[in-house]
């Protein structure tokens, strides 16, 4: 078990583009502290710098600029045998020629393990994971699900100080996804061994992470607890990232009447919440983008509602999915099945924000004003 840390890391590649050199910055000056036994989630969409992060922890890839420690040590210049890391990829990786008894112990076979060690490793992850029927097939013979507890039993075996999985779900149907992802965060909650995931899916983020780090363009945009970013995302690119459906957005001006106000771009007025007043005061006749999750909207008639016309619904079982404008802009809300039945495309709906879950973000940098010190 051990701690990692990314110090100031970049990772700048050179190709050629029209026989132009190019240089692509895949890792931008990260700064990260993984903490002993964390489980921490790298989530971003694709490009973002996800796995090229990883393969630089892993010593598969050396970074341009900044330092990798492993436990205190430094491993910047270490090859990817000497961190004691282990990692479980995408597409499991496993040989094709050899049974599964064969690719779980390899990898200590090559590290000079003797037999006895190795059998008694192999044998005790591949009770944990439920594969000891499974010893004498080939990877072809197994299905996806199989084949990821393989390469997962892969990484058990050697008893690293810490795991790195690279999307190690995407291959798997839904159902199967759901479970392993189950299976995943038992695992770690067992064996206590410090967890970097890599995934574009939210969710997953969200499930498994003890913290969620969002990427994007190789620049971290926030480092929080699944309820941190989801509750007080730091920037607009965090708030449409996490949530589905995604928050809803508006362009707002903010004025001054008799109290302070939103307005809409149809000319509606709303009251801007108590604990926002003093942070928009350097935002008055400027436009600021008001973010408000689905769930934090009621069909309620008030002075601070707001019309919205529905363009069309979608039926999910026990709620509706009744999607909306507000002028042009366009919005989702979730109703209760039996109370939707009269609303269709066309119909008029008041809206109702929460006013303690109103967000306010400064559309020019992107930035949660509300957060703001
Ligand atoms: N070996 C490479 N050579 C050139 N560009 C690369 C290489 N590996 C990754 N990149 C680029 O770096 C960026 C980040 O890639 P990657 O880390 O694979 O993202 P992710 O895993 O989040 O999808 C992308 O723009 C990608 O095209
Ligand atoms: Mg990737």
């Amino acid at each position: 078990m051990a701690e990692v840390v990314l110090d100031k890391v970049t990772k700048v590649f050179t190709t050629f583009k029209k026989r132009e050199k190019v240089n692509v910055t895949a890792v931008n000056h990260l700064k990260l502290d993984i903490r002993d036994g964390e489980f921490l989630v790298l989530l971003g969409p694709s490009g973002c710098g996800k796995t090229t992060t990883l393969r630089i922890i892993a010593g598969l890839e050396i970074p341009t600029e900044g330092k990798v420690y492993i436990g205190n040590r430094d491993v910047t210049k270490y090859p990817a045998k000497e961190r004691g890391i282990a990692m479980v990829f995408q597409d499991y990786a496993l040989y094709p020629h050899m049974n599964v008894y064969e690719n779980m112990s390899f990898g200590l076979k090559n590290l000079k393990f003797p037999k006895e060690e190795i059998k008694r490793r192999v044998e005790t992850a591949a009770r944990i994971l439920d594969i000891e029927e499974l010893f004498d097939r080939k990877p072809k013979g197994l299905s996806g699900g199989q084949r990821q507890r393989v390469a997962l039993g892969r990484a058990i075996v050697r008893q690293p100080q810490v795991y790195l999985f690279d999307e190690p779900l995407s291959n798997l149907d839904a159902r199967l996804r759901i479970q392993m992802r189950a299976e995943l965060k038992e695992l770690h909650m067992n064996l206590k061994t410090t967890s970097i995931y890599v995934t574009h899916d939210q969710i997953e983020a969200m499930t498994l992470g003890n913290r969620i780090v969002i990427l994007e363009l190789g620049t971290i945009q926030q480092i929080g607890t699944p309820e941190e970013i989801y509750n007080k995302p730091s920037n607009l690119f965090v708030a449409n990232f996490i949530g589905t459906p995604p928050m809803n957005f508006f362009t707002c001006g903010v004025s001054r009447d008799d109290d302070l106000k939103f307005v809409f771009e149809n000319g509606k007025k709303i009251s801007v919440p108590n604990t926002l007043k003093n942070k928009l005061q350097d935002f008055m006749n400027k436009r600021i983008t008001l973010g408000i999750r689905p769930e934090n909207i009621s069909l309620e008639k008030g002075k601070n509602s707001v019309e919205a016309s529905v363009t069309s619904s979608e039926f999910l079982g026990i709620n509706v999915l009744i999607h909306f404008k507000v002028g042009e802009e366009r919005g989702t809300i979730y109703m209760n099945s039996e109370k939707a039945t009269s609303i269709g495309a066309g119909s008029k709906i008041p809206l109702l924000f929460d006013p303690d879950k109103i967000h306010v973000f400064d559309p020019e940098t992107g930035k949660n004003i509300g957060l703001i010190k």
